[in-house]
């Protein structure tokens, strides 16, 4: 009965435009808290809110995507598809999800995190819930330190708050001060909550270049045994990433105790890419511009990009990342 009548006014009120303080002061509430109700509907139809429609997870596109996009890394792959998929289905994880990237320049750390920032939010790498810092950029004067860390925190604390499926990529994480890294140490442990806010469903990605020289050595042991690259397994690169990585004073990042406290979760290792698979991303860059794919253009691209090391030339040097800029040379 209350419903028909309220469907009924709400029906009068859009087609003939009345104003809602005409009526008695419990239906123009009833219909001003429909009003307000369809208002944020509409809002959160419109404008990117921190619900399901705007965050959820597709385990099938993520596979795809790494499986058809991210060339010559199949370690790194398994890795994060199984990371991601693992984090994303627990209702209840005991701390965020904290994943590591290293290798060589131009070989898809930022490419993957954008792979993961789009199969959770439905805006991508656009979207609020996605915050975005390199150490060089946001962070780069070491006498800033206090302000940085405070500001930091804030930031991360408001936008959890805001949201709890928040994610967090950290560009060139060795470049960045040790004393900052300690400052969002407790974001990442195991507290059920931190002054109220709860942590765990965030996602931290920190992308770095330290140890890529010992990934690129074990690499190329293996080209140099006749192995198939395909068959290194992270066993075979654990050892000489921990070496490298977690014993170098040089690299900020390990400075810290957020290695011995086991605070990531995931150390995922990004092999250094060889002239085929930078003929694929030629070839895809082609795709992406609406141009035929040229399989000559791409090997001529190839070709003359600086591979090392200086006896072999095995690895190109810039890996993909010069691919994009350098193309327009060659069509
Ligand atoms: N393994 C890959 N498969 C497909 N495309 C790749 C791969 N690696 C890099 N690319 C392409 O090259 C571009 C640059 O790579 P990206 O920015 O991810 O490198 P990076 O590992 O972050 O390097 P850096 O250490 O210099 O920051 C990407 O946007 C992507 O288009
Ligand atoms: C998930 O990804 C797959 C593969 O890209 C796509 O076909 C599908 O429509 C996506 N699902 C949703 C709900 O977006
Ligand atoms: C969220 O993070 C961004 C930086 O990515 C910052 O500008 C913004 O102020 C933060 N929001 C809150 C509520 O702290
Ligand atoms: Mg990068």
């Amino acid at each position: 009965m209350k419903f028909a009548r309220i469907c009924f006014l709400l029906h009068v009120l859009s087609t003939t435009g009345v104003l809602v303080n005409t009526f008695d002061p419990i239906t123009t509430t009833v219909v001003v808290g429909i009003g307000a109700t369809l208002g944020r509907t509409i809002y959160n139809y419109l404008h990117e809110s921190c619900d399901a429609k705007w965050i959820a997870f597709n385990v099938t596109g993520l596979k795809v995507d790494l499986d058809r996009k991210l060339y010559g890394q199949h370690i790194a792959s398994r890795i994060i598809l199984k990371a991601v998929n693992g984090f994303m289905n627990n209702g209840n994880p005991k701390k965020p999800l904290v994943l590591s990237l290293h290798g060589w320049t131009g070989t898809g750390k930022n490419f993957i995190s954008k792979l993961i920032a789009e199969n959770i939010y439905k805006e991508g790498m656009e979207s609020g819930f996605v915050h975005f810092f390199t150490s060089t950029l946001h962070f780069p004067h070491s006498s800033q330190l206090v302000n940085y860390k405070s500001q930091l925190q804030q930031w991360i604390k408001g936008n959890v708050t805001n949201c709890e499926r928040s994610m967090f990529i950290f560009d060139e994480m060795d470049k960045m001060h040790p004393g900052l890294i300690d400052c969002i140490k407790p974001y990442l442990d195991y507290y059920d909550k931190l002054d109220g806010v709860s942590y765990r469903k965030a996602i931290f990605i920190f992308l770095s270049n330290a140890g890529a020289d010992s990934i690129a050595k074990t690499t190329l042991d293996f080209w140099k045994a006749g192995e198939n690259r395909d068959d290194i397994e992270l066993k075979d690169l654990e050892t000489a990433l921990s070496l490298s990585v977690f014993n170098n004073i040089q690299s900020g990042f390990y400075r810290t105790s957020l290695i011995d406290k086991n605070l990531v979760d995931f150390f995922v290792p990004l092999l250094p890419l060889e002239y085929k698979h930078v003929v694929q991303c030629a070839m895809t860059e082609m795709v992406a511009r609406g141009l035929e794919p040229n399989w000559p253009v791409a090997e001529e691209l190839a070709k003359d990009l600086l591979y090392f090391p200086k006896s072999e030339k095995i690895f190109a040097v810039t890996g993909c990342k010069t691919i994009e800029s350098r193309l327009d040379y060659y069509i």
